[in-house]
């Protein structure tokens, strides 16, 4: 009985530890994106999302330029996020709708949060 409630209690402090270290990380998380969604945003599109690979600030490569993407979501209220998650359609270029769709098995791995830094990223370039 002792030896049970003597683990009992490690569990315990252990699993109160474990709580505080994950609510630690969420803070972090939270308080970067307060001060810095935009860069965040132009982390992911640079880094693991690769979308500069196609994208670039104000030329047209193998995509549309990051400004012609945000002025025409602005333009006609697009929803940037539901578009990365293949939730509507395109507004932009349609007929090369195709070569942009490979991206989704990246932007689904996308959290919300990610997701929200991007459309940040795009949209400040409209400034
Ligand atoms: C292989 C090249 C390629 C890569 C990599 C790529 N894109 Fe695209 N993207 C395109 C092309 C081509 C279009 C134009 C077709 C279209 O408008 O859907 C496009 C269009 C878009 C649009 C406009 C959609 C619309 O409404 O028409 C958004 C937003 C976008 N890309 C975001 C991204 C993001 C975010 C990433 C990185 C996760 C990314 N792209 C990676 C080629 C690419």
């Amino acid at each position: 009985m002792k030896n049970v409630l003597l683990l009992l209690t490690f569990f315990l402090i252990f699993s109160c530890k474990e709580e505080v270290k994950i609510e630690a990380a969420n803070t972090d998380v939270q308080g970067m994106s307060a001060t810095a969604p935009e860069q965040l945003g132009k982390e992911i599109f640079e880094g693991k999302g690769n979308c500069s690979a196609c994208h670039q600030p104000n030329t047209k490569v193998i995509g549309p330029s990051i400004s012609d993407i945000a002025k025409k979501y602005k333009e006609q209220n697009g929803n940037l996020i539901a578009f990365l998650k293949e939730e509507s359609a395109p507004i932009v270029d349609p007929s090369q709708y195709e070569v942009m769709r490979t991206n989704f098995a990246i932007t689904k791995t996308f959290s919300e949060e990610e997701l929200k830094a991007v459309e940040a990223y795009f949209y400040s370039h409209l400034k």
